[in-house]
C-alpha cells in the first residue's frame, strides 16, 4: 500500500555547483524539481555528472572526496546537501546505486535484510511488509531467497539492488542507469517496475543513457551535458527535438525534416542553467 506517499515532498536541487577533490568541476548551476508522484529523468552520456547529481543527493558525495560548493538541495523541509547518507534515507530518499552493487557473497534474503539498516524502527512487520513488496515485483527474487546474490545474472542482481533500497520504503528513488549492460527484455522488464513503483506512490529520479527508455517513462527529462542542464521539459517534448532524437535516441536521419535548434522552441522557459 502507498505508505511512501503520505507526506508529498518535492525535491528541489537549486543551482548545484558540485567538485571532487579540489579542482575538479563536476556540476555547475544546476537546477531541477522532482514534485511527489513524478517520474523525472536526468539523461546524458558518461561523464555528464548524473551520478554526481545523485550522490549530492543521497549525502554519499562525500565518500568520493565530492563538496557541494554551491546551490542548495531541499527535500520538503529537509536541507539534504551536506547531509550524510542516514540522514537521507530518514528522509525517505534512498539510492540505488549504479553497478547494481549488491553484496556478491550474501544471499538475496540478506540483501534484502540489510536495505534500510540504520532506520532505527524496523520492526518484523515492516520487514515482512518489505519482502512481500519486493517478492511481488520480483517474483524471481521470492524463488531465489537463498541464493548468493553474486550468482545472480546481471537483471536479476539490478532487480534484487532494486528491492533492497525499497526495503528502506523511500518516498523518492534514486535510481542510476538500472538499465546499463542488460538485455532488451530485461530493460524492458525493468521499465515495467519502474511505473509499478511509482504508481505504488513513490517518486522516481531516473539516471539513464538509455534515452528511449527513460523518456517513454518520464514526464520531465533533463539534459546534462559536461556538467550542466542543456535542455529541460516535458519527456514526451524532448523525446521530440532533434538533438535528443539524434544524439540520445541513436536516430540517425532525426535531421530531415526538422529544423535543428530545438533548444529553445522546446524548453519552455530556455534551458535550465541557473542565473544567465
Ligand atoms: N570520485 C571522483 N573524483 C574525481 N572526479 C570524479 C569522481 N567521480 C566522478 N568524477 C568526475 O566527475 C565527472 C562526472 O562524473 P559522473 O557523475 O560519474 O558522470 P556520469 O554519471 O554522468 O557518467 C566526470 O568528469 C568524472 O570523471
Ligand atoms: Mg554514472
Amino acid at each position: 500500500m502507498p505508505r511512501a506517499s503520505d507526506e508529498a515532498s518535492t525535491l528541489r536541487v537549486e543551482n548545484l555547483d558540485v567538485t571532487y577533490g579540489r579542482a575538479v568541476s563536476a556540476l555547475r548551476s544546476v537546477s531541477l524539481d522532482v514534485p511527489p508522484g513524478s517520474v523525472v529523468t536526468l539523461l546524458g552520456a558518461n561523464g555528464a555528472g548524473k551520478t554526481t547529481l545523485l550522490r549530492a543527493v543521497s549525502g554519499t558525495l562525500r565518500l568520493h572526496r565530492g563538496a557541494v560548493t554551491a546551490g542548495a538541495i531541499r527535500y520538503g523541509e529537509t536541507v539534504l546537501d551536506g547531509q550524510d547518507p542516514v540522514a537521507a534515507v530518514r528522509a525517505g530518499v534512498v539510492q540505488v546505486p549504479e553497478g547494481r552493487r549488491v553484496f556478491a557473497a550474501l544471499t538475496v534474503d540478506e540483501n534484502l535484510r540489510s536495505g534500510g539498516l540504520g532506520l532505527g524502527r524496523r520492526t518484523p512487520e515492516r520487514i515482512k511488509e518489505g519482502r512481500e513488496r519486493v517478492f511481488t515485483l520480483f517474483p524471481r527474487l521470492a524463488e531465489r531467497t537463498r541464493q548468493q546474490a553474486g550468482l545472480l545474472s546481471g537483471g536479476e542482481q539490478q532487480m534484487l539492488a532494486i528491492g533492497r533500497a525499497l526495503m528502506a520504503a523511500p518516498k523518492l528513488l534514486l535510481l542510476d542507469e538500472p538499465s546499463l549492460g542488460l538485455a532488451p527484455q530485461m530493460v524492458e522488464r525493468i521499465a515495467e517496475v519502474v511505473r509499478e513503483i511509482n504508481a505504488q506512490g513513490t517518486s522516481v529520479l531516473l539516471v539513464e543513457q538509455n534515452a528511449g527508455m527513460a523518456l517513454a517513462l518520464a514526464d520531465h527529462a533533463h539534459v546534462l551535458e559536461v556538467g550542466e542542464v542543456r535542455l529541460s521539459g516535458p519527456a514526451a517534448e524532448l523525446a521530440r527535438t532533434d538533438a535528443v532524437r539524434r544524439l540520445y535516441l541513436g536516430e540517425a536521419d532525426a535531421t530531415e525534416g526538422a529544423t535543428g535548434h530545438a533548444t529553445d522552441e522546446t524548453a519552455p522557459g530556455g534551458p535550465e542553467r541557473g542565473a544567465a
